[in-house]
């Protein structure tokens, strides 16, 4: 079957040892609040100077081995006059989308919320694919409060991810697979160990009735910490409780499990994605990154959407990568910060 084919070359391209994918993929009140803080405007202009200063990083392509776009930068040119999924393939980047249309209150479920967008999913791939992307990335959303997410809620948001991956196979493009179940909040890490727990149980589930074929997608969790608003943990205690959660939920079939950030610091998520992969012991599945904030955040500061700091602003978020890329293989230390 063709779809298979492309699937696979998708996978390939995507998954090695020691490369992880860069989330570039903020909807415009997001990308408007983070250039908020560097004190630039969100244009069309300025987000595409940035996202292209992203892409064209030289060297990239050694750590990253995928992109995650908004629909607006996969139909603009990078700084060199070409597509910007053409210079992120130029580094051997696979470019991918982001195709849900944000969260909403799920209705009746106080606290509860549910991601929109699979009406006419399929024909709005086709044109994504048209234009060069070749994954997918669909992220549902989880507080904790006391009743929340309700169970009611983790399966209907697993339905929504399942439907959502199965369409994205059907039309050859890897989906990656994000339940994130919220760092905010006064919790502990055993409750929201506990969560994540029950989410992910769902999601696979769910994915088997959907016929989901599980070597050809990526899972991106959150890493299991304490509330924001609680106590912090060290990097072993978070590595030991993320990597018991996964070994109870995700399938050996899955070839890559891409963690987001979520809101951690730079510093933070590298080390405790070091300390995951040091505290590994045959895992089945590569454990890397798909970090949003944690990638770009050092390079924004950089930035400050001028364009004379464009070349240090690539040697910041490069030398994150590449400290990220150390971690992949339990081998970063603070020391190289
Ligand atoms: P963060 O790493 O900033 O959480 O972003 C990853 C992402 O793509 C969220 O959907």
């Amino acid at each position: 079957m063709q779809y298979l084919t492309e699937l696979e070359a998708t996978i390939n391209d995507m998954v090695h040892p020691g490369r992880g994918i860069l989330a570039a993929d903020e909807s415009s009140p997001t990308i408007a609040k983070r250039f908020k803080v560097i004190n630039t405007e969100s244009t069309e202009k300025t987000r595409r100077a940035w996202r292209s200063l992203l892409v064209t990083t030289p060297g990239l392509g050694e750590y990253i081995s995928g992109i995650i776009l908004f629909e607006e930068t996969l139909c603009q040119k990078a700084d060199d006059s070409i597509m910007v999924p053409q210079a992120a393939w130029a580094q051997k980047i696979v470019s991918g989308i982001k195709v849900d249309k944000g969260k909403i209150p799920l209705a009746l479920s106080p606290g509860d919320l549910i991601t929109e967008g699979l009406d006419g999913l399929a024909e709005r791939l086709r044109d994504y694919k048209q234009q060069g992307a070749r994954f997918a990335k669909w992220r549902e959303v989880y507080s904790i409060e006391q009743h929340v997410p309700s169970q009611h809620a983790i399966e209907a948001n697993a339905e929504v991810l399942a439907r959502y991956a199965a369409v994205c196979q059907q039309e050859g493009l890897v989906p990656i697979v994000e339940p994130e179940v919220l760092m905010d909040g006064e919790h502990d890490i055993d409750r929201h160990a506990a969560a994540t727990e029950a989410v992910q149980q769902a999601v696979f589930s769910a994915l088997h009735r959907h016929h989901v074929i599980l070597e050809l997608m990526i899972l991106k969790p959150n890493m299991i910490l304490p509330g924001k608003s609680c106590r912090q943990a060290e990097p072993d205690e978070v590595a030991t409780a993320t990597l018991k959660t996964l070994r109870h939920t995700v399938p050996v079939a899955v070839p890559s499990i891409n963690f987001l950030s979520g809101g951690q610091e730079p510093e933070e998520a590298t080390a405790n994605l070091n300390a995951i992969n040091q505290q590994s012991t045959d895992e089945p599945w590569q454990l890397s990154i798909s970090f949003g904030r944690a990638l770009q955040q050092t390079a924004l500061q950089v930035w400050l959407g001028k364009p004379e700091n464009v070349t240090d602003a690539q040697k910041a978020l490069l030398k994150r990568a590449y400290l990220n890329h150390k971690a992949m293989q339990g081998q970063y230390q603070t020391s190289m910060e």
